[in-house]
């Protein structure tokens, strides 16, 4: 069955107070609007339009980055769910199939749990997805007998014998692409709220004869995100699964409650993680690869059997091939190092190139700015870079080549070269004990000198 996604998100976020768009606060650190994504990649749909309205510019390129095929529409004024998702009829033209609607600051709904909508749409017209709620506040309540839904009906227009049921709507409502947008063309803002209610789909459907359905879900999955406070506990939330999610994965978490992980972390099995390691985005970790503690992580590839840190800061764009040892007080920005490399304490690897085998020396510094531009340092095979070695770049080590600590290197240095770039030492026999006799001696004149 053929399915399109379409992810309403154009909504202000008032109660967020932030002049951010909602959907582009950050969860997993990840937009908002990409944890709404990524539940529905996993049907692998056939289009993905987000609806866009506050801030839509902000949020039609967060959309584009999670998912460059996306489309995206624009909401000029909120008039409610169905007039959002009328605006995705364009770009939907030709669609066939199924559509589900998920709402942008809606994070937890499981891929399984659309997957299960889907398959009731073989018995339904209009598939709506209730969940019970604890406290059912605001929320859509859900009329219904059994699996099958009468009508939806929104909080401010309800009974109080209707505001007494707990079986609530969690906004999420799938059914063909043709139907939903005649229904939807069908609803009016006559309603406590002048507004145009997704909602009242499910009674038009049952008008006109058709079957509307109801499948449930677990309560969290349906948390939407209002307020700051949301947000904060949704994040807990996000931890805590994507911890156990590793755990089964299985990923070695030595203290999984200090371990942060992003939307899109992968960690093969039998990685050992460290306490207190943080991933932002864009973390790949192959099989047998150990991050020790303290490490901050983002944009970056660990591969087989490396180890890294602790307290190593890996930036976008480092690379790691197999066997790659970075030890303490690294930081390692846009470099590729190949198959053994070791960088073992305290150096800057930044816009670089290292061959196999290479060695890099404690406080080593690849100085690829020149306060305008950033250049490349090209470091080859089986290298060793004596500690202390500053690499202004552009500079190209040879392969086997030997830098002696402390040297400064502005020029290229060929194959198999030593390369010494510092001061020749001078040693001044006595010198020493003369200096520190003459700076006592100052340091007790000035102290009879004072009152
Ligand atoms: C909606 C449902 C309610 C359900 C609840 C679950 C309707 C009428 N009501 O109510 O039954 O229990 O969600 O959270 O659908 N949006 C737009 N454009 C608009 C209006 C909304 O893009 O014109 C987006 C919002 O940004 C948000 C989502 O749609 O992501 C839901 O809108 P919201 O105003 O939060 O609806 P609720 O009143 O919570
Ligand atoms: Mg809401």
């Amino acid at each position: 069955m053929q399915v399109s996604l379409i992810i309403l998100a154009a909504g202000q976020g008032t109660r967020m107070n932030s002049d951010l768009p909602k959907v582009l606060h950050r969860l997993g650190a990840a937009p908002l609007l990409h944890h709404a994504m990524a539940a529905g990649r996993a049907l692998d749909p056939d289009r993905c339009v987000v609806v866009t309205g506050h801030g839509g510019d902000a949020v039609a390129k967060a959309a584009l980055a999670y998912d460059d095929r996306a489309l995206t529409v624009r909401q000029e004024e909120q008039l409610g769910t169905a007039h959002a998702v009328l605006q995705a009829e364009s770009a939907m033209a030709g669609a066939g199939g199924d559509a589900i609607v998920l709402y942008g600051d809606t994070p937890f709904i499981r891929a399984e749990t659309l997957e299960a909508m889907i398959e009731a749409r073989a018995r339904h017209a209009v598939v709506v997805l209730g969940f019970n709620a604890a406290d059912p506040g605001r929320y859509g309540r859900l009329i219904a007998s059994g699996e099958t839904l009468d009508r939806i009906v929104e909080f401010k227009d309800a009974t109080p014998e209707e505001r007494s049921i707990t079986l609530c709507n969690s906004g999420v409502i799938c059914a063909d692409t043709a139907t939903l947008f005649r229904l939807c063309h069908k609803v009016t803002n006559d309603n406590a709220a002048g507004e145009y209610y997704l909602t009242d789909i499910v009674a038009l459907a049952r008008a006109e004869g058709l079957s509307a359905g109801l499948v449930l879900c677990d309560e969290a999955e349906t948390l939407g995100i209002n307020t700051r406070a949301e947000l904060a506990a949704a994040e807990t939330l996000f931890q805590a699964r994507a911890r156990a999610e590793a755990l089964e994965n299985g990923v070695t978490l030595t203290a999984p409650d200090t371990v942060f992980f992003a939307l899109d972390t992968t960690i093969g099995r039998d990685a050992v993680i460290g306490p207190n390691v943080v991933f932002g985005p864009g973390v790949t970790i192959e099989s047998e690869a150990e991050v020790k503690a303290f490490c901050h992580l983002e944009g970056c590839h660990i591969s087989r059997g490396s180890d890294v840190g602790p307290f190593a800061r890996l930036r976008p764009g480092a690379e790691l091939a197999e066997h790659v040892h970075v030890g303490n007080f690294v930081e390692i920005k846009n470099a590729i190092l190949d198959e053994g490399v070791k960088v073992g304490h305290l150096t800057y690897i930044g816009d670089a190139d290292v061959g196999e085998g290479t060695n890099i020396g404690a406080g080593t510094v690849t100085c690829n700015y020149d306060g305008v531009m950033k250049h490349r340092t090209r470091i080859g095979k089986n290298v060793f870079i004596g500690s202390d070695t500053m690499l202004v770049a552009p500079v190209t080590v040879g392969d086997g080549a030997l830098t002696a600590s402390g040297s400064v290197i502005t020029e290229d240095v060929p194959a198999e070269a030593i390369a010494l770039g510092r001061a020749r030492q001078v040693n001044k026999p006595g010198l020493a004990t003369r200096l520190f006799e003459k700076l006592k001696q100052l340091k007790a004149e000035k102290a009879k000198g004072q009152p």
